[in-house]
């Protein structure tokens, strides 16, 4: 069996949610669909809140069937309103990979990525940041990115990106942020909306633990009341909820998954007090 067919496969048996490939195409079509956005700070461009991540996910050869399988994950994406896609040359081929799905799909001047004119570029997990950042710096002035900002996906690291975040103008930073990684409200968000800085975040389903560690709770009646129906979109409605994100990327190769990602952007989204209802739900035995 195809990877393919075993996605076909488990989208028909998921469920009424969750629509085999052919029909979420279909309704793709029809839906108007009314993503969330949140502006840069540092120019008032708005971006959809939920974007993709590409690390693992697109990191494959692209044989005919992954590229259907991926070309429709990325269709998907791009009809149900995403735009922002997050890619690395440290991702192995998922770089080339998405290079050319979105130049197959005439999308690749849509989306928020890189085309004749890169719109963000970032120092990957602060590797060398001061020599990289004064090159991104000239880079911005000579007109060949739009933004640029600094990345990690560890904790660990957030003492340095605070140091970078005030003494350096910075237009964005990727950080990891979820119900299991929440150690980003504690400082680094409060001093991004402080600074302006826009904040992509990464890892938002914990690499996939999330999902682990859920696996044995029903999803509880009251998500219903932000217009959560699934696991997926209570783990990005929550992150989304924190008015100093600008975006999630979470990364998945199936289109079932990307369908269900996006709605995490769409309608009501939990208040405070519903959100630390959230955490003492996933953090409960
Ligand atoms: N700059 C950095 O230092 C850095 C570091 C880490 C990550 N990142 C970026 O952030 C992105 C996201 O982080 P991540 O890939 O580590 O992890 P993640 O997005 O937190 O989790 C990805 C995992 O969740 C699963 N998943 C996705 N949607 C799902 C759904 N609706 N239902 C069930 N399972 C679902 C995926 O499996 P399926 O494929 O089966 O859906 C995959 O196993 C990366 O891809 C990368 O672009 C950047």
């Amino acid at each position: 069996m195809t990877r393919r067919e075993a996605a076909r496969l488990i989208g028909a048996t998921a469920g009424g949610m969750l629509l085999p490939v052919d029909a979420l195409r279909a309704q793709a079509k029809t839906e108007s669909v009314a993503m969330l956005t949140r502006a840069i700070p540092s120019t008032g461009e708005k971006l959809p809140v939920i974007g993709l991540g590409t690390w693992q996910a697109f990191d494959v050869d692209l044989t005919p069937d992954n590229r259907r399988q991926l070309g429709d994950v990325l269709s998907l994406f791009f009809k149900l309103g995403g735009r922002v896609i997050d890619t690395s040359p440290m991702y192995g081929h998922a770089e080339e990979a998405i290079g050319e799905l979105t130049v197959a799909l005439g999308i690749q001047d849509k989306i928020f990525l890189r085309a004749k004119k890169i719109d963000l570029m970032q120092v990957h997990n602060l590797v060398d940041v001061q020599t990289q950042l004064a090159t991104l710096r000239e880079w911005k002035s000579q007109g060949r990115i739009r933004y640029l900002g600094i990345t990690h996906y560890e904790a660990g690291a957030f003492v340095d990106m605070e140091k970078i975040m005030r003494s350096e103008k910075l237009d964005f930073v990727q950080i990891n942020y979820s119900l299991m990684e929440r150690e980003a409200e504690e400082r680094l968000l409060p001093l991004a909306q402080e600074r302006g800085v826009a904040v992509i975040v990464n890892r938002p389903f914990g690499g996939g633990d999330l999902f682990s560690r859920t696996r044995a709770k029903p999803l509880p009646d009251w998500a219903a009341e932000f217009d959560c129906h699934s696991w997926a979109q209570f783990f990005l409605k929550w992150i989304v909820a924190n008015s100093a994100v600008t975006c999630a990327i979470p990364a998945t190769n199936k289109p079932r998954h990307l369908e269900d990602n996006m709605r995490g952007g769409i309608g009501r989204l939990p208040d405070a007090k519903m959100r630390q209802r959230m955490v003492e739900l996933v953090s409960s035995p």
